[in-house]
């Protein structure tokens, strides 16, 4: 299969449209990261996704709206919770978790009985939410299992040949995937930590909000999974990540001691004498959120073999930063 990579004009909206309705999925842009999209009323065009990704068919799809005709068409009841925060957060980087519908076959909820709904922010995929009149299923743009693409040149590294098109728009400013939240139980509780954080949550609900086991730590082979996400590997460059949590000091002379490459904040670069990838700015969750996954598959670009990642801040987008560098680093962290 020929992979088109386009800019984004009408005509190329179109063309997206158009195969969409053809049940193929389309890789396109939204402020979080690429996303691959496919009707999500259809089990034929969703079940193109898992092939193109090769994803474990056992991980939910994320629904992409447009308007709120289309949240109450693809959940089976829409709480007051689910309205406070759509209100406050859509469109833009979070997912709520209801009760689905039944135009939302297995394929999307992977037998679960809930739908995880996004509306994003982007106008090319609003777009073509609209044009279609279609809610879009859609994962990350990534070969399952690598780091999500935050550029059109990464989904068509992962997926070329695989998938019939992308439309280019550029670098996605989050750059960190959506906060999951889900509202189908009795209180909220965060799956996947991201750029709208738990405190916000919290505030415009004005209840507690849990976050979900497994967000900062490994979950065992007994642990109740409550999000089929937290437990499938994620995010892994070639290379062999270690994070690293200490001062500066003690962090500079283990990484210039074992010859690993620093995968640390851009401050650091000029005090450190090995080689560099930085991840972001220190004390800057935002910047480190945006540059992760461009940061990680840069390591494989140079061709490092081993990395030692200085450990972020875990407070509120630091928690999103955190929770995907540890799945990169497969758990691997080590206290100086
Ligand atoms: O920002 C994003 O969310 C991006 C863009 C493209 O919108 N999408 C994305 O999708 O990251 P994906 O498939 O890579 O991650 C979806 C996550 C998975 O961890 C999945 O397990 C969880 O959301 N999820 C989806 N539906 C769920 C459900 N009904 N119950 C529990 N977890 C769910
Ligand atoms: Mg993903």
């Amino acid at each position: 299969m020929e992979t088109l990579l386009a800019q984004p004009s009408q005509q190329a909206i179109e063309t997206a449209c158009q195969l969409i309705k053809e049940k193929q999925p389309v890789a396109l842009p939204t402020e979080t990261v690429y996303g691959l999209f496919a009707d999500a009323t259809d089990s034929v065009a969703c079940e193109n996704i898992f092939k193109a990704k090769e994803r474990p068919m056992d991980n939910p799809l994320i629904v992409h709206i447009c308007d709120y005709d289309m949240l109450h068409r693809v959940a089976a009841e829409v709480t007051e919770d689910a309205v406070k925060l759509a209100e406050a957060f859509w469109p833009g980087p979070l997912t709520i978790i209801l009760k689905k519908s039944d135009i939302i076959p297995e394929e999307v909820s992977a037998g679960l009985d809930t739908v995880g709904i996004r509306m994003p922010r982007t106008p090319v995929i609003l777009e073509v939410i609209s044009k279609t009149g279609l809610p879009l299923a859609g994962p990350s743009a990534n070969r399952s299992g690598r780091p999500s693409p935050t550029n059109a040149q990464y989904v068509y590294e992962d997926l070329k040949g695989r998938i019939p098109m992308i439309i280019d728009g550029g670098s996605c400013n989050v750059g960190v995937e959506s906060t999951v939240v889900s509202l189908a139980g009795e209180t909220p509780i965060i799956f996947r930590p991201g750029y709208v954080t738990q405190a916000q949550i919290s505030e415009v609900l004005g209840k507690k909000v849990e976050l979900s086991k497994g967000i900062t730590e490994e979950l065992l082979s007994d642990d109740k999974v409550l999000s089929p996400g937290l437990k499938h590997k994620h995010y892994a460059p070639k290379c062999e990540v270690t994070i690293i949590n200490a001062s500066f000091e003690k962090y500079k002379e283990k990484v210039e001691a074992d010859g690993a490459v620093a995968f640390c904040f851009e401050e650091f670069i000029p005090n450190l004498n090995c080689q560099c990838v930085a991840y972001g700015k220190e004390n800057n969750s935002v910047s480190q959120a945006a540059g992760l996954f461009t940061a990680l598959r840069h390591l494989d670009e140079i061709g490092a073999e081993k990395a030692y990642a200085i450990m972020p801040t875990m407070d509120d987008v630091g928690l999103a930063v955190y929770n995907r560098l540890l799945r990169s680093a497969e758990f691997r962290v080590v206290n100086l």
